[in-house]
Formats: C-alpha cells, sequence, structure tokens
C-alpha cells in the first residue's frame, strides 16, 4: 500500500513482477519468425511499458525499430465514442511486421482501430501486446484478442506504470488501484 495525492493505492502488480513479466514477453516475442520489426507504442497511457518491453526486447537479443502513434478514444470501454489520431507514426510499414503495444485491452476500440489502420497500409502483419487484458470487458463489435500480454487484469480502473487518472498517478513504478482516501 502506498499513499499518493492522499489516496491510498493498492499494488496490483509490483514493480519487480512486471519486469520479470516483461522479459518472459519479449521472449515470447523473439519467438515468433519476425522479420525487420517494427514496434508502435500506443500512446500515452503504454509510454512506460514500452519503453521497458523495448529495453527488455534488447536483453532478449531483437533489434526492433521504434515508433509512437498518440491516440485518444473518447469513450474508451463504452459503447459510443470513435478514436482519433492525434499524433501519426512517420514510418513506412509497408511490407513489414508491426508490433502494437499498448497499456490495457478493454472494449478493444482503440487497438481495433490502430490495427485497421496499420494493416490498410499494408503491413505484412500487426501484433498486439498489451500489458493488461480486461477481457471480461471487451465488446461485441471489437472481439480483439492479443498476440501477447501481461496480465489478465481484475474489472478495477488502475492506475500507475503510464496509466492515469486525469493525468495523475503515471508515474508509480507499479500497477495499482485507488483504494480511498489516506
Ligand atoms: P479500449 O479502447 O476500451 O480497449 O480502451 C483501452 C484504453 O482505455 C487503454 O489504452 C487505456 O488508455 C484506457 N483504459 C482502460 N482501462 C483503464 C484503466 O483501468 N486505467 C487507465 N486507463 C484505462
Ligand atoms: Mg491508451
Amino acid at each position: 500500500m502506498a499513499v499518493v495525492r492522499g489516496k491510498r493505492i493498492e499494488v496490483l502488480y509490483s514493480a519487480s513482477t512486471i519486469a520479470a513479466r516483461n522479459l518472459e514477453l519479449a521472449k515470447e516475442i523473439g519467438e515468433r519468425d519476425y522479420r525487420d520489426l517494427l514496434v508502435i507504442s500506443v500512446l500515452k497511457g503504454s509510454f512506460i511499458f514500452s519503453a521497458d518491453l523495448v529495453r527488455a526486447m534488447h536483453d532478449a537479443g531483437l533489434e526492433p525499430d521504434v515508433e509512437f502513434i498518440m491516440l485518444s478514444t473518447y469513450g474508451a470501454g463504452t459503447e459510443a465514442g470513435e478514436v482519433k489520431i492525434l499524433r501519426d507514426i512517420d514510418s513506412d510499414v509497408a511490407g513489414r511486421d508491426v508490433l502494437l503495444v499498448d497499456d490495457i485491452l478493454e472494449s478493444g476500440k482503440t487497438l481495433t482501430f490502430a490495427r485497421d489502420l496499420i494493416m490498410q497500409r499494408s503491413a505484412k502483419s500487426v501484433g498486439l501486446c498489451v500489458l493488461l487484458d480486461k477481457s471480461m470487458r471487451r465488446q461485441a463489435a471489437t472481439p480483439l484478442q492479443a498476440d501477447f500480454v501481461g496480465f489478465e487484469c481484475p474489472d478495477h480502473f488502475v492506475v500507475g506504470y503510464g496509466m492515469d487518472v486525469g493525468h495523475a498517478f503515471r508515474e508509480l513504478p507499479f500497477v495499482g488501484v485507488v483504494a480511498g482516501d489516506a
């Protein structure tokens, strides 16, 4: 339990648990026959996970290119809403193996949009890697499955390790749940 901004934060996945899982994920990614791999970090929520994952990939002997896309999903996790590109990648993805990295797969709306966008640009393949999977929240319209999942996430709003409430709590080195006032 940590106290941040006067709130008690219950630790769900500790920094060391996440670090160990990142290395396993990197090895799983390395077992695929990816060539000329381009990792695309889906900002903002995945900035810490992506930073750690690509270094774990280096430790696993991989040599990916790394890019960034910034998406905003209005009404994420709900039926309504749409996805907007706030900042696009610079690279040409045609003919390349691409791995999209995001913090959480919830309704599936964000990553369905991102995957379709990259496929439309003639990528050879698009893999999905997420730290957390809230599979119970998936919606029928976007029944997506990630290729690589760090942890199955309980149905709570989580913060830390890049994930926020109104831009707060991103700096926490662990994933936690806001449990109330301290
Ligand atoms: P989806 O489009 O419903 O799959 O939404 C996934 C996006 O919603 C993630 O990339 C996160 O940015 C955000 N999100 C979903 N659940 C949480 C949460 O518990 N904490 C913080 N952000 C979340
Ligand atoms: Mg996000």
